[in-house]
This record gives C-alpha cells, structure tokens and sequence, in this order.
C-alpha cells in the first residue's frame, strides 16, 4: 500500500527538501547558512513573518518568547503523578493539549515554549527535584539547559542546542508536519495541530528514534563488535535506527550539521571521544551492511543518528529525546497550521475501497 511517496499534497513557503542533492532550505536560505548564522530565534522569525502579522523584528520575537516560557511554567503544576508515571513524550503531550487554542501569535509562541520549558520540568520532577522557571532574558536554548542543569551552561552547550534546533525546525511535509496541516486544515486551531503533530512525531519511524539509536550503541558496546552486532539485528528482520529516509536517496545534511556540532563539542570537553568513535564505527558497519541488505535502496544516515549523541552529551535522558526534537520542531509545525489555514483548503483525499461486496449492494 502506498505511502503517498511522490505525492505533492499542499504547496508551501517555508522548506523543501532535495532527497537527491541532500539539502535542506528553509526559506530560502540553505541549513549550513542557517547553521552559521542563526539562532532558533532568528529561524523562527523566518518562519513566521509572513503568516503573523504581529511578529515583528527578531529582538522582539526572543523576547516574546522569553515571556512565552515564563507564561507556560504555570503548567508545571498540573504535573501529578500520573503525568510523571506516562513517557515523558506522553506527559508533553497532555500538558500541550491544556493551552488555550487560537490562531495567533500568543498561542504559537506558548505552543512553542510549552516542549522547552516542560521537558526539563518533567525530567527534574520524575527524578525528585524541583522544577526551575525559565529566566525570559536568555536565549531559548541557553535557558532549556538552565532549566535543566541549574547552572548555566557553557557557550558550546548552549550552540550545540540551538544548533539541533535550528536543524530540528522545518523539514518539507514529513509526517507530523503532514498531522499538523491535516488538522489546521479543518481550523480546528493551532494547539489542536501541534498535539497531534506530536503524536505522529512520537513513532520510532520518526521522532522516536534516537532513544532506539542510544540503546544499540549501548548494546554494541565496542567498535569492534559494530558489524556483528548490525549483522545479526539485520538477519532477525530488524531496522538499523538512525538511517534510511523516504526522501533523501544521499546522505541527510541534518546528520552533518550535527555530526559537525558533536565534533564543536567534543573539542570544547562537551563529548566523551570514545562516545563519538563508537558512533563512528557503527555508522560505518551501518553503511555497509544496508548497501548489501539493500542492494537498491540507498539507505544512509539520517538526522536521528547523530543527534541522539548531542542530547545524551548535553545531559537529556534517552525517554526525552523526542520531546527535545519537538521543542525544535514546534516552530515548523506552527509555521505549516497556519499556512494552511491562511493559503490552503480542507485536507480530504481519497481512498480505494478493497473490502467485501454483497450482491445487494454491487
Ligand atoms: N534498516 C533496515 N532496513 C531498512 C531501513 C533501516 N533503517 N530503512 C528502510 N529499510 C528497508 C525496509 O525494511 C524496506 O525493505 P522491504 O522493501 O524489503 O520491506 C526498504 O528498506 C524500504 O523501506 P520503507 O519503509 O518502504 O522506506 P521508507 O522510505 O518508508 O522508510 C524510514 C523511511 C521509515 C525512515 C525507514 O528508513 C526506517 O524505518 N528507518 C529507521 C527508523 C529511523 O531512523 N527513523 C527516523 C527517520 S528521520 C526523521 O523522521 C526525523
């Protein structure tokens, strides 16, 4: 059955994906470009200009969304423990369906802060401690860290981050992105879009799959014992996590961006280099073995692989990992409900029917 490969199903202005070139633009500008020069702050202005006529200069979107976190923290105490007993990706999700729904820029800037300041919330409060306020005054990646760690966090901690955000923001139409326009598309509002975007993310097809790619580094446990180890898991009929993509038929250039941050990192003391080398030799056993698995079907590296390294480095817990790509990812999202509101129609394709057939109603 199809998986709607090739199919242009909206027509958008935010990103596009070349899956045989391997880049990525977002609005015009290329991610090494974006990478280089600018902060999450800055790519969500990008994003948003043209579809918040509120959203003004860049100075005053951070700020905005400095207010935007300390508004949110509120909802630190709906965090019972139920709450804290789901996936954190689960608890994340119930807190973003408790915002006020609407189509401006307040509720995208909460909708946006809601995964930034709760996931640092949810893993201080599941391990005991206290949750901190985000202090509106610092960037958003400088403050997730803070909220997280307490202390503030070094300049290549806090570039790391904002790096993987930046990387994390926009991504063509995958599938929580796809979610989020289905739903905005009935105009069912802005906070009902990213909540279900978050459940499509939440797939280990998609955003859930860095937990999975720590855990195979774990049980590799040496580089010697990277081939074996991806041998066997391929025979058993598993897939390698962290590679393969619908679109991309050359390597993803989001796996670059944040292999080149891992190596900022390391050279800075953020990164364990035997955690790196690991990496390294998996992925190299990885590439091989799929090229002979699937002689043709280019399966390469994709953005989870490299990423679940940055977030372990920069102190996140495996169980987080998606809601971190979702705090990145909100932005998009955001972007692509509300062009589809402002430019699009109702989402309403069709579907084959192959089920039984009684003569009466043949
Ligand atoms: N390991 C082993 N085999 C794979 C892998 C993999 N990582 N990826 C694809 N294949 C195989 C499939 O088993 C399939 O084989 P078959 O034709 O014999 O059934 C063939 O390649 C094609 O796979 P599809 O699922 O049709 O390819 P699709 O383009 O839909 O898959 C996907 C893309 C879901 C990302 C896939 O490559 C995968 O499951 N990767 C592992 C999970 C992962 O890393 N997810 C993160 C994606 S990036 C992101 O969402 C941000």
């Amino acid at each position: 059955m199809s998986g709607l490969d090739d199919v242009i199903a909206a027509e958008t202005a935010l990103s596009d994906v070349d899956g045989e070139a391997g880049r990525l633009i977002i609005r015009g500008r290329s991610l090494d470009d974006l990478i280089a020069h600018f902060r999450y702050e800055d790519v969500l202005t990008l994003l948003w200009a043209t579809l918040f006529p509120e959203c003004g200069a860049v100075d005053r979107l951070g700020a905005e969304l400095g207010q935007a976190r300390a508004a949110v923290f509120e909802l630190v105490h709906a965090v019972d423990a139920h709450l804290l007993g789901l996936p954190p990706v689960d608890c994340i999700r119930s807190l973003l369906s408790r915002l006020e729904d609407g189509s401006g820029l307040i509720t995208a800037l909460r909708l946006v802060a809601t995964p930034a300041v709760l996931t640092p919330a949810v893993i201080r409060l599941a391990r005991g401690l206290d949750a901190i306020p985000p202090d509106p005054a610092l960037s958003h990646a400088a403050d997730m860290l803070r909220m997280l760690h307490v202390q503030p966090a070094s300049p290549a901690q806090v570039a790391a981050l904002d790096r993987y955000l930046v990387s994390a923001s926009d991504h063509g139409l995958n599938a929580s992105t796809f979610a989020a326009r289905v739903i905005a598309s009935t105009h069912a509002g802005l906070t009902a879009a990213l909540v279900g975007a978050l459940c499509a993310l939440k797939g280990p097809l998609h955003g859930g799959a860095p937990g999975p790619v720590l855990d195979m580094l774990d049980a590799v446990g040496l580089p010697a014992a990277a081939e074996l180890w991806l041998e066997t898991t391929l025979a058993r009929g598993e897939r390698l996590m962290g590679f393969g993509h619908r679109i991309y038929r050359v390597r993803d250039p989001r796996a670059d961006a944040i292999k080149g941050t891992l190596e900022m990192l390391a050279q800075s003391g953020g990164l364990d280099p035997e955690r790196l080398q690991l990496a390294e030799a998996v992925e190299h056993a990885a590439l091989k073995l799929l090229a002979r698995h699937k002689p043709g079907r280019p399966l390469q590296t994709n953005l989870e692989f490299y990423t679940a390294l940055l977030l372990e480095a920069l102190g996140f817990p495996r169980e987080a990992f998606t809601c971190v790509f979702a705090a990145g990812r909100a932005g998009g999202w955001v972007a692509h409900a509300r062009e589809q509101v402002l430019r699009g129609r109702l989402i309403r394709p069709l579907s084959r029917y192959v089920g039984p057939m009684t003569s009466e109603a043949a």
